[in-house]
């Protein structure tokens, strides 16, 4: 195993402690970001458990009373941010966007409070038990209102992907004009070959507006839409974490709760079904607005390994495909197919290897007893840290750090790679 710096890990979670939560790097994201936090959360867990409580509950303090988790939690001004909540417009005590992002929460909430015990760890992971179950029940009644087992995200921002092609054709038919003006920060602080493009930020914001007009009411939301998608990652993470939730509800929940989980497991992993490409040895999204697959090969086509979704030669294929990518690109996992012709490596969602998506899709290589590939991949982000720096993201082509720098969730995930490793093998896996 690669050997990275524990303490430079260490000391960037601290520089980027804002008081019981973390900015995922300083000026870029100036907030608290809903699935970075769920990472940063179990990297504080390894070596600071006060502090990884902290910071899950103060990812609370925005959820909203329907039970939404919203992406960004405003917690301190700044200036350093497009959009800020003045292009939001929600009515929550402390400030929040209106959009969700992938709910790592509950996954997060099981490892902590695993690892972080001490003696109010029962009442706090009570508390925040409820918190997660409000969350997982928001997403099936916002977010599949029809009951199909999966979720649909409105908004490109909620898959924490944002400019994957997998979102290309449905943003390429919005007609909508943005009524905000936009005054883009992030090229300020990274070069915008790195970054998504003006054109998919006015769209962004057209989204934004157009639900900042229906007040973030989530029937009124999901009626008029016009970017409806069942994202692979999303519900994935939500199938893992709903099985993590289960593990909590059997000290925490009733036994109405556990049936509530059970259910909505057994519906979504038989709907999963219809996300499997056999030509293209992948998941790939749902577009409810044209009822069809979306025909891109990305990084979150493998993130049902990590929720136990495939079968057995399903995740052999997937294995398979995996191979072919790095035969094109050899630093492991681009966030999409080396054969796609949108692949980009330098362009944030668009080919960069991003350390959580490498940690999810590690662990459910092992799940399925691919413990070779699990361990080439956790071993190449370590590499990746300690060759191109604790960097937001990486060129699947030359290895090179990317985006911005210093970076919590990145340095969290060597921190728990580097807590596997010394556990070694037989540890309790996420
Ligand atoms: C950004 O601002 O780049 C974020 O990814 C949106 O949440």
């Amino acid at each position: 195993m690669t050997t990275i710096d524990i303490e430079a890990a260490r000391a960037i979670l601290r520089a980027n402690d804002r008081g019981g939560y973390t900015v995922p790097t300083d000026r870029l994201y100036p907030f608290q970001w809903n699935w970075d936090s769920a990472f940063v959360a179990m990297g504080w867990a390894t070596f600071d458990k006060e502090r990884a409580w902290r910071e899950l509950e103060r990812l609370v303090e925005g959820q909203w009373d329907d039970g939404m988790v919203p992406h960004i939690v405003f917690h301190a001004p700044s200036d350093d941010y497009f959009p800020g909540p003045d292009v939001w417009r929600t009515r929550h005590a402390i400030p929040t966007s209106g959009i969700t992002q992938p709910p790592v929460f509950a996954t997060a909430l099981r490892r902590v409070f695993e690892i972080a015990r001490g003696p109010d760890a029962q009442a706090r992971a009570a508390r925040l038990y409820r918190c997660a179950l409000a969350s997982h029940d928001w997403w099936e009644t916002a977010r599949d209102p029809e009951r199909t087992g999966l979720v649909a995200i409105l908004h490109p921002w909620e898959s924490g992907m944002d400019n994957s092609p997998a979102w290309d054709e449905a943003m390429a038919r919005l007609t909508l004009q943005p009524t905000t003006p936009i005054r883009r920060r992030d090229t300020s602080h990274i070069g915008a070959e790195m970054r998504p493009k003006d054109e998919d930020y006015r769209r962004f914001i057209a989204l934004v507006d157009l639900y900042a007009s229906y007040g973030w009411e989530p029937a009124a939301m999901w009626r008029v839409s016009p970017f409806r998608l069942v994202d692979v990652a999303t519900n994935a993470i939500l199938h893992k974490a709903d099985e993590d939730l289960l593990v909590l509800a059997e000290q925490f929940g009733t036994e109405a709760e556990r049936s509530r989980i059970a259910a909505r497991m057994a519906r979504r992993a038989a709907a999963f079904a219809s996300l499997w490409n056999q030509d293209r040895r992948i998941y790939q999204a749902l577009d409810l607005g044209t009822g069809s697959t979306v025909d891109a090969s990305t990084s979150a086509g493998l993130l049902p390994l990590f929720a136990g979704i495939p079968s057995a030669g399903q995740a052999a294929a997937l294995a398979d495909e995996l191979e072919a990518w790095l035969a094109r690109a050899p630093y492991p996992v681009p966030s999409t197919s080396p054969l796609d012709p949108r692949f980009e490596p330098k362009r944030y969602w668009r080919g960069p290897i991003w350390a959580v998506v490498n940690f999810m899709i590690a662990e459910g290589f092992e799940r399925y007893g691919h413990a070779a590939l699990a361990s080439r991949i956790h071993q190449a982000t370590q590499a990746l840290m300690r060759d191109g720096g604790i960097a937001e993201y990486f060129d699947p082509t030359s290895g090179e750090g990317l985006g911005g720098s210093r970076f919590s969730w990145t340095a969290a995930i060597s921190l728990m790679i580097d807590q596997a490793a010394v556990a070694g093998p037989g540890r309790d896996k996420m």
